[in-house]
């Protein structure tokens, strides 16, 4: 099926997931832990988006993890997914309320008439990147900052999943260390 939208068809609704688990250093507890969490994820349908000859289609997106029977979330992201169809391009951008914003991206599909068979896809950005690279704080930068970031996106039936790592240069560790999640989502609606 041709969807304007392309691979990023498939994600447009709403999403749960209580399957997600994050490992990262824990200043609380001053070690690295696994954390497992429940996610909740809206991803919005928007477009033409134009700039010159380039048409963009996107799903505007906010998605909150909880751990426990937290009131509060204790991690958020709102952003973008975008699609350009005339060079197979995938980006997704959003800002972690840490002070980092991310512009990922990658060329994703060689038939972009037809990517129904785009259900496995990776993005990425690196620091000081030319086009997909990390934005961060101050004290960021000095303590814990981030190198990189890598997602794997993979649509199932109704679910989509995604496999993400963030290295991050921590004063904490002599070696970038991984601070990875990972989510399986079923639509809801
Ligand atoms: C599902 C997605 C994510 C979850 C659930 C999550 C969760 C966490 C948690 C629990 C911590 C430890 C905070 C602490 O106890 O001190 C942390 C730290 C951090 N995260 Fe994430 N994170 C996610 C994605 C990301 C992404 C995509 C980035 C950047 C691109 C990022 C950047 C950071 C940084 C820089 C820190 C270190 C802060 C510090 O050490 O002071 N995280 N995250």
């Amino acid at each position: 099926m041709t969807n304007e939208w392309g691979p990023l068809g498939a994600l447009a609704g709403e999403w749960e997931g209580e399957g997600g688990l994050d490992t990262a250093f824990s200043h609380a507890e001053n070690k690295v832990l696994g954390t497992p969490y429940l996610e909740k994820c809206t991803l919005k349908p928007f477009g033409p988006v134009d700039n010159g000859s380039q048409h963009l289609y996107g799903l505007d997106y906010r998605s909150a993890m909880w751990r426990g029977d937290e009131e509060n979330p204790f991690h958020t992201e709102v952003g973008y997914w975008l699609w350009d169809a005339a060079t197979g391009e995938v980006m997704r951008g959003f800002v972690v309320p840490r002070g980092i914003t991310v512009l990922a991206g990658g060329t994703v599909a060689t038939d972009t008439t037809d990517t129904t068979d785009t259900t496995e896809f990776t993005l990425k950005a690196a620091q000081g990147g030319a086009q997909y690279n990390i934005g961060e704080n101050l004290y960021l930068a000095k303590n814990a900052s981030t190198l990189s970031y890598e997602v794997t996106v993979t649509v199932g039936d109704d679910t989509w999943s995604y496999d993400e790592t963030t290295m991050l240069r921590m004063n904490e560790f002599d070696e970038p260390f991984a601070h990875t999640d990972h989510n399986t989502l079923r639509r809801v609606g």
